[in-house]
């Protein structure tokens, strides 16, 4: 009997289908996010990594981990980390893979699901994770799980679009968002399919401030967020007691 891999078992339709979509637009994946962020990601993903300040030789876990960026700047940050990147998209990740061949430090990449982590309780020293947390079928399930393999004490990072409060600011962020990333990412990534989805899924996300009672309600302690971008983008974060 052959069974059936974790990640491909509970995560209904949107899993699926989300995990499809990136293996479409792996290829392209990280020049699209370059050019559709004009670069400004790489400022985000430092900011991220500050927030989480990992211990010295820590073991950590980055999240939906992709083609491994936040993996390598964790690495490029600290050479003495251990990171590991999970990630359920098998071309996302042998990108990933690549990549760790030209890089310093250590980087393991393994396949799984955000929702059923294959990890031990109090594996890790911290966690991160970006620009996913909109595209997971169960936001809370997700929470509850980095906070099972988190030791006490450690801090998750999660740094993704939000919604900015000014309304103006959001009308403005928007008619890019959900006009232009579409066409560029048409262009630049090969589907535009994809990126009419990517900007959607923000639509049902909770704002910032939900999203913060979601970690504090998870079990997180100190749980807070950092808007960047009047807004636009959010880094959240939260410690396991
Ligand atoms: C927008 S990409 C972000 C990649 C990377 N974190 C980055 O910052 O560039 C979203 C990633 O989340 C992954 N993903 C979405 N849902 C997932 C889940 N439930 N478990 C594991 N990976 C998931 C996708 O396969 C994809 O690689």
């Amino acid at each position: 009997m052959t069974s059936t891999p974790t990640h491909e078992r509970a995560d209904g339709d949107k899993g699926a289908f989300v995990r499809e979509m990136f293996a479409r637009i792996a290829p392209r994946y990280d020049t699209a996010n370059r050019v559709l962020t004009a670069g400004l990601d790489e400022r985000w993903r430092r900011r991220a990594i500050a927030l989480l300040a990992p211990p010295r030789d820590g073991s950590l876990l980055d999240l939906c981990c992709g083609t491994g960026d936040l993996v390598f700047h964790l690495l490029r940050t600290d050479p003495s980390l251990h990171v590991t990147g999970l990630d359920f998209c098998a071309p996302m990740l042998e990108r990933a893979r690549v990549r760790a061949g030209g890089a310093r430090g250590d980087a393991a990449f393994v396949e799984g699901d955000a929702m059923h982590l294959p990890f031990e309780a109090a594996t890790f020293d911290g966690a991160t994770m970006g620009f996913s947390l909109r595209n997971v079928v169960d936001v809370d399930r997700v929470l509850r799980e980095v906070l099972r393999v988190l030791k006490p004490g450690a801090r998750f990072v999660n740094l993704d679009v939000s919604k900015a409060p000014n309304r103006l600011w959001k009308r403005i962020f928007d008619l890019y968002f959900y006009g232009a990333v579409p066409l560029i990412g048409g262009l630049v990534g090969g589907s535009r399919a994809a990126y009419t989805y990517l900007p959607n899924s923000l639509t049902n996300h909770p704002n910032a401030e939900e999203l913060r009672a979601r970690f504090e309600l998870a079990g997180y302690r100190d749980a807070g967020y950092l808007p960047l971008m009047g807004g636009a983008i959010a880094i959240h974060y939260g410690s396991k007691p």
